[in-house]
């Protein structure tokens, strides 16, 4: 039996997040630049994005560059945007031809313009699509997220539009970008480092997380199976016991 027919449909999550990670190291062990590991690391998005369509997972969520990789050498941050704008490219058929939906988290303003455009004309074009929702996070930090909530909280408040008693998770959940998106059932994250590395912060406080040691470059279908597997084999508890579920 293959891994793919082992996976039950009704215990697939609805949102798996993922952290690629690893495109760095899998160059430098080919003797090769960085930005070759990014290069390769299109392929297993291509993979994991066309595996999620087909199982009918509803979120895909990718994080792409979070606000900290703006630290990197200049060098590797163009050759990063430059890619990005060759795959939107590349990407945008096969999008609209598989009725999944692009949108993005973070703050794309910190975006090359060119960059920025494109995306924008790809959310745009795929906006009424009812497939999959690929969310891709972009110039992303979850603590910048939760503060950007916070201030347009207090704003709402002052102005009277918002009472403190009114605060409550569901509240609150409408100021974060994410707002409308349900929780990520599964968090995969790639090259063997076991952080979050500013990732969703708010939103994993239940999610099933999963590691390996595989770079992303090398991440595959197959691997992507293997993690839905191990989420389907766990028992998500929330608080219970064993007996009570
Ligand atoms: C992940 O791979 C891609 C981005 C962060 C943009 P890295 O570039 O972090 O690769 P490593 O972790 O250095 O190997
Ligand atoms: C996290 O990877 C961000 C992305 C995958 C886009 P990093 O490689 O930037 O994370 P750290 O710095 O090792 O935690
Ligand atoms: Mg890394």
């Amino acid at each position: 039996m293959s891994l793919k027919d082992k996976l039950i449909r009704e215990k697939l999550p609805r949102h798996v997040a993922i952290i690629m990670d690893g495109n760095g190291r899998w160059a430098m062990r080919k003797g090769a630049a960085r930005i070759f590991g990014h290069q390769n690391g299109v392929t297993p998005v291509d993979e994991v994005v066309k595996a999620s369509a087909e199982l009918g997972i509803d979120y895909l969520t990718l994080y792409a560059f979070s606000t900290e990789n703006w630290g990197r050498p200049v060098e590797e941050i163009d050759a990063l945007m430059g890619l990005l704008v060759s795959t939107i490219k590349k990407e945008t058929k096969k999008l609209l031809d598989n009725n999944i939906r692009l949108l993005t988290i973070g703050d794309l303003t910190k975006l090359p313009e060119n960059t920025r455009m494109e995306l924008v004309q790809l959310i745009e074009a795929t906006a009424a699509n009812t497939g999959l929702t690929v969310v891709l996070a972009l110039s992303y930090s979850s603590r910048y997220e939760i503060i950007l909530a916070a201030r347009e909280i207090i704003k709402d408040t002052l102005e009277g539009k918002l009472s403190p008693d009114e605060m409550n998770c569901d509240t609150f959940e409408r100021y974060l970008q994410t707002a409308g998106i349900p929780d990520p059932e599964l968090l995969i994250r790639t090259s063997g480092e076991f952080r979050i590395s500013n990732f969703l912060l708010y939103q994993l406080a239940y999610t099933e997380l999963y590691f390996t040691s595989k770079l992303w470059p090398d991440f595959n279908t197959e691997d992507y199976y293997e993690a839905l597997l191990d989420y389907q084999n766990r028992e998500r508890r929330f608080g219970k016991t064993s007996e009570q579920l």
